[in-house]
């Protein structure tokens, strides 16, 4: 039931001659230097033209970046496009000012400018790095990368593969990466693209042998897509969530649903036989297509292992005194279909028409972006609990920056740690965490169309 085709719309000449997988996997030596420049690579299949892309290091993704936990990290980030951009550092509980958000922690940097980012790497785990200057087209473009923090002692397995899934929007004549106006994407669910990729390419392949033991680093960079996964020929468990390791690994589900932003380490055996074939599986409205495909050729061993260990804690993650917490709600409205009344957009009142004529389609709290005041103010250490509603009819992913959080479920009991929070339409869900990093942290939603059409906040934590 999978077929292996692209989803390329119009996409006539797919007549799958020759697409010989390109893997373009874990560069060498980090450089110093990360630089956003302008490039191309075959994102299409062979007989479309190459792809213009935005990105670091000449690829999209970008050149991987691969530290051990407690490393201090240090690039420079050289800007070589047209317009201004900057770096965030997507999960790391990381110093404030090396956060990378223009108008928040940082000026973005200018054409031909450059920025020193040095910082600690308190946590193990599977983070990536991304522009944070008009993210919903400088994302998209290719300006983001892997970013793998290595536990000091790693996991049980025979390799380790990084899977970098998204998806790009391309112009079926011409092969470009197109249309960052449409008014559609900001007002619905977000910029969707018509080829789904991995690690830059729709064909990705691995060899491997059967009862083979690979961890795979899943992470969802796409702007708006959430991937719903299946595994066939594979077996296995999570053993971490947005780096976060989990206390007990659990199966991988039957679907494991990916949203923007969020990644998923998952330990897997090759259960497939000698000479055949696992895959791992992209449902997509219905249809099931093989993303990865894993050929298996040759046996590691007579039969499987047990169940791996638990990936070692990282530091700090306990969330406790939710009794006496800070309390504070995010209420979420507005796109198509519903709208909102009216909300406060650059210091004023507007209506939601009004809002749309500037691309502005959504408010948290009545506020259209970025409020004048913090959503909340926490003292460090405070523990703090948001009780995010979804009043659109849209999902959300939302992620805080700086922190790691907990869903704290109906009956009580707290969810792993996340940097990043589906929601579904008219959902209510609640989330705490312990306020341990001083500073002004961005709280956004990652659909990144969204995010620029009023999806965006902040809290404080006081030092
Ligand atoms: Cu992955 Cu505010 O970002
Ligand atoms: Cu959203």
């Amino acid at each position: 039931m999978i077929s292996r085709r692209s989803m390329l719309a119009g996409a006539a000449a797919m007549t799958g001659a020759s697409l010989a997988p390109r893997v373009t996997l874990s560069s060498g030596a980090p450089a110093e230097v990360l630089e956003a420049a302008l490039s191309e690579m075959q994102i299409a299949p062979e007989g479309y033209p190459k792809t213009g892309i935005w990105c670091y290091g000449g690829s999209v993704p970008g050149a991987e970046i691969r530290a051990r936990q407690g490393d201090r990290l240090q690039r420079r980030l050289i800007n070589a496009l047209d317009e201004p951009t900057s770096l965030h550092w997507h999960g790391i509980r990381i110093d404030n000012a090396m956060d990378g958000v223009p108008g928040v922690t940082q000026d973005a940097v200018p054409p031909g400018g450059e920025f020193l980012y040095e910082f600690d790497l308190p946590d193990a785990g599977t983070y990536w790095y991304h522009s944070h200057n008009k993210s919903y087209e400088q994302v998209a473009r290719g300006l983001q990368g892997a970013l793998i923090v290595e536990e000091p002692e790693g996991p049980d397995v025979d390799r380790e593969e990084v899977l970098v899934l998204d998806d790009f929007r391309l112009d079926p004549e011409t092969g470009q990466i197109a249309d960052f106006g449409n008014m559609h994407d900001f007002s619905h669910g977000g910029r969707l693209g018509n080829i789904a990729v991995t690690n830059g390419i729709f064909n990705a392949s691995f060899s491997t042998q059967q009862h083979e033991r690979l961890r795979l680093r899943l992470l969802n960079t796409a702007n708006a897509r959430v991937f719903e996964l299946q595994l066939q020929g594979l077996d296995g468990w999570i053993v971490a969530l947005d780096g976060m390791p989990l206390e007990v690994p659990r199966p991988v589900p039957d679907t494991l649903r990916l949203a923007p932003a969020q990644r998923a380490d998952i330990i897997v055996d090759v259960t497939a036989e000698d000479g055949g074939e696992a895959h791992l599986v992209r449902l997509d409205r219905g249809d099931a297509f093989s993303h990865v495909l894993f050929t298996v050729e040759g046996k590691a061993s007579e039969n499987r292992r047990p169940t791996p260990a638990p990936l070692p804690p990282n530091p700090d993650m306990a969330v406790t005194g939710l009794d006496d917490a800070l309390r504070s709600t995010l209420q979420m409205e507005g796109g198509a279909m519903r709208g909102f009344g009216s909300a406060r957009m650059d210091g004023r009142e507007v209506g939601f028409r009004e809002a749309a004529q500037s691309m502005k389609f959504w408010a948290m709290n009545g506020n259209v972006g970025m409020p004048e005041d913090p959503l909340l103010i926490a003292d460090r250490g405070q523990t703090v609990r948001v009780m995010l509603q979804n009043d659109t009819m849209f999902p959300h992913a939302m992620h805080l920056h700086g922190h790691h959080f907990r869903e704290v479920h109906a009956d009580g009991t707290l969810g792993p740690m996340r940097d990043t929070l589906l929601m579904f339409g008219d959902e209510k869900r609640e989330i705490a965490f312990m306020a341990h990093n001083p500073g002004d942290w961005v709280f956004h939603c990652h659909m990144l169309t969204h995010a620029y059409a009023g999806m965006m906040t902040r809290i404080k934590v006081r030092s």
